[in-house]
């Protein structure tokens, strides 16, 4: 889809409480009309697309959504810019993100003489549902982080301190083309990995040890995310138990995860694998979330979430059993959902890595 095509959809779901909608999240922006700046707000009237930026976007602005909006490039403030186009198209109502930083909603209530009208989740649910483009992206965005972890794999060593086995990942990650990390990459070894989301610290690698990756690469704004925990040297019979425990619930709810099933049931089906182990207490985070602008998105595959799965949608699959004092041992996969199955974004195979040392 086009963004283009992406803008005439929210045109779509507009309600009859406002005649125009303000896109102010960067995010949002990107998805719906292509910039990937930091200064961007769209203004879209039933009629028109007004993109705002200064100077710093000018070119940028023009070269990404020139064919998509008109760009004005504002001098004085964005706020006065916007004052005079919304009084220009005679908005009475204005839509506004219910996310809207508060600071600015403070200052848009005094500058403009419209109605705010907060609304939840416009732009976020129609990129629930990813189109062409946005699986392209995220299918380059998986294969550099699969092959970065490969590559990893093959210098990791005991002695090493965590953050350079972070550094050495982000850096073949970006030799790759990612544009970031995902988040802050995790690499936690041994006792360190019953955090499930660890600091990296400079504690070195040992031998007879656990060490939990989690990380992602970024292509085209579009976010990849993987666990893996390798062991190094030969698994002792407790990592073995424990990693085939957090794989079978994985399994399970990999099983589940079908177009139609409501998010919550798929977190039922991992969780009950760990609770008839005995670990149910030390599984305290939801089993999933969506990604790909974000790299934690809606809907999650977590206790509460009641939303249907359905085709389009993106899930990781991320059971955890986590033991304050020995470590934690997380595994996690990414899928696109499909009308007849699924499709697997994560092709770093997810049997039990022991390290030669
Ligand atoms: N480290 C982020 C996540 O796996 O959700
Ligand atoms: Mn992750
Ligand atoms: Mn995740």
């Amino acid at each position: 889809m086009n963004h283009a095509q992406r803008i005439s959809q929210l045109r779509n779901s507009f309600t009859d409480n406002y005649q125009a909608f303000l896109v102010t999240s960067p995010n949002n922006v990107q998805y719906l009309s292509g910039f990937s700046g930091s200064c961007g707000t769209l203004l879209i009237t039933r009629q028109h697309t007004i993109f705002f930026t200064d100077f710093r976007y000018k070119e940028q602005s023009v070269a990404q959504i020139g064919n998509v909006a008109r760009i004005v490039v504002f001098k004085k403030s964005l706020a006065d810019s916007l004052s005079k186009e919304i009084k220009k198209a005679k908005i009475t109502d204005l839509g506004i993100e219910k996310s809207m930083r508060l600071n600015l909603f403070l200052a848009y209530s005094e500058h403009f003489k419209v109605q705010l009208v907060p609304v939840d989740g416009l732009v976020e649910n129609l990129r629930q549902i990813k189109d062409a483009d946005e699986l392209a992206c995220l299918k380059k965005a998986f294969r550099i982080a699969d092959d970065s972890f490969a590559e990893l794999m093959k210098v990791i060593k005991p002695g090493m301190r965590e953050t350079e086995v972070a550094a050495h990942l982000e850096f073949f990650m970006k030799m790759r083309g990612s544009e970031d990390p995902s988040f802050a990459t995790i690499i936690a070894s041994g006792p360190n990995s019953s955090r499930p989301h660890a600091q990296v610290s400079s504690r070195k690698l040992k031998v007879g040890e656990m060490v939990k990756i989690d990380f992602g690469a970024v292509f085209g704004g579009y976010h990849s995310d993987m666990t893996r925990t390798v062991f190094l040297g030969k698994a002792t019979a407790k990592f073995k138990k424990i990693y085939n425990t957090v794989l079978q619930a994985q399994t399970k709810a990999i099983e589940a995860l079908k177009v139609g099933v409501v998010c919550r049931k798929v977190d039922a089906a991992a969780r009950k694998i760990i609770s008839d182990a005995g670990y149910g207490e030390n599984f305290g985070h939801g089993l999933g979330h969506s990604l790909g602008l974000d790299v934690h998105e809606a809907p999650s595959l977590s206790k509460r979430c009641v939303d249907k799965v359905a085709a389009g949608m993106f899930f990781t699959v991320e059971p955890g059993i986590y033991l304050p004092g020995w470590g934690g041992i997380r595994i996690e996969d990414t899928f696109m959902v499909q009308p007849n199955g699924l499709l697997r974004l994560t092709l770093t195979p997810n049997r039990l890595l022991e390290i030669d040392v």
